[in-house]
């Protein structure tokens, strides 16, 4: 038995001294193994006398178990001081400031357009999608543009090839086509904003060939002028962050809304300084309407039933006038200097209740 106390000691010793799962496993071979030393000992079992063979047996069991438990005890020991030295190496201070090499900023459109989403967002408008290839019916015929209508001349439009009014493509013009799909796709009462590039074949301080729009849409069976006001008043208010803004609607005419109007924001120049809020002048911001009933009877909507409005805007024009960005042209040099100057902290995402710029 004392050669068991013997074998016991030397095994524990063994455990107790391996530095790795490596060497704990050559332990477990070599007592607990085929060919291992306790292993060897049962083997002898067979040789004995029965008295012997059971005490000797019990004895030998007991050993397995304490081997292999002090095997396994180890063994755990070794994962945790593993996690502990991995979960030391990688700790970090989250106290410390951002790292110097964050040098991206945020291009003052996706700020804008972030911007918007926010505050209409806000209000319950959801954002719609659509394509920037469109089909002619939805950029024009669709929005009561038909072929010989003036407003076609005016948009300067990219044609694909392509025959005819239905079957030709055109890079969209402005985001109005978004309407149109999301009215013939969803039921009402619809509540969309749909941010997105444009296109038309024009290129001078203040036009791009490429520029961005957000078009917005309400239907509902009571939706009524009132709403419109009510919705663009408060936007504008909110985007220039000036409460009393002045806010007019002028008669206007767009052939998709009856009756139409374009919205000024008030503003001086006294001084030669332009500044946005209570002035003598105004200043055009975006286009609007009730949503025309053909529009509504062109996507299956039964305009007896339903009424809506509309409203457009350039994402450039109002990111120039509330960042004081002169020139059109330089939101796509990829100036890195431009970016550095206008650009937005990657942090400074606009929500209504952090605030716009944080
Ligand atoms: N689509 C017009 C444009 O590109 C903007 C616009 C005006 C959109 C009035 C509207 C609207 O939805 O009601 O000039």
């Amino acid at each position: 038995m004392s050669d068991i106390e013997n074998l016991k000691s030397e095994l524990l010793a063994q455990v107790e001294a391996a530095d790795s799962l490596q060497t704990l496993e050559d332990v477990r071979v070599s007592a607990l193994g085929k060919k291992g030393a306790i292993t060897a000992q049962m083997k002898n079992l067979s040789g004995l006398e029965p008295d012997q063979r059971k005490a000797m047996g019990q004895a030998l069991n007991a050993l397995k178990g304490d081997v292999a438990a002090a095997i396994e005890a180890k063994k755990e020991a070794m994962a945790d001081a593993e996690l502990n030295a991995k979960l030391l190496s990688e700790k970090v201070d989250v106290t410390l400031p951002a790292r110097p090499e964050t040098e991206g900023f945020i291009h003052p459109i996706s700020h804008t357009i972030e911007e918007v989403v926010a505050i209409l967002g806000e209000m319950g408008f959801e954002v719609a999608e659509g394509p920037e290839i469109e089909d002619d019916w939805f950029n024009f015929t669709a929005l009561n543009i038909p072929d010989d209508h003036p407003a076609r001349q005016e948009h300067d439009t990219f044609y694909l090839p392509g025959e005819g009014t239905n079957g030709r493509k055109v890079l969209r013009t402005h985001t109005s086509p978004v309407q149109i799909r999301t009215m013939m796709n969803t039921k009402p009462p619809l509540r969309i904003i749909a941010p997105g590039r444009t296109y038309r074949c024009d290129y001078d301080a203040t036009h791009t060939p490429m520029f961005h729009q957000v078009e917005g849409l309400v239907v509902d069976k009571s939706t009524h002028m009132g709403h419109l006001k009510g919705c663009l008043i408060d936007f504008c208010r909110a985007y220039f962050g000036v409460d009393d803004l002045p806010v007019r609607f002028r008669p206007s005419y767009f052939p998709f809304t009856e009756p139409s109007a374009e919205v000024d924001i008030g503003c001086t120049r006294e001084g030669g300084e332009f500044k946005i809020g209570h002035g003598d002048d105004w200043l055009e911001i975006l286009g609007c309407g009730m949503v025309n009933p053909k529009v509504l009877e062109n996507c299956g909507i039964d305009s007896s039933e339903y009424q809506g409005f509309a409203f457009g805007m350039g994402v450039e024009r109002i990111a120039m006038l509330k960042y004081g960005i002169p020139d059109l042209r330089t939101f796509f040099e990829s100036d890195l200097r431009w970016l550095r100057h206008y650009g937005f902290q990657a942090l400074d995402v606009p929500n209504m209740v952090g605030g716009l710029n944080p």
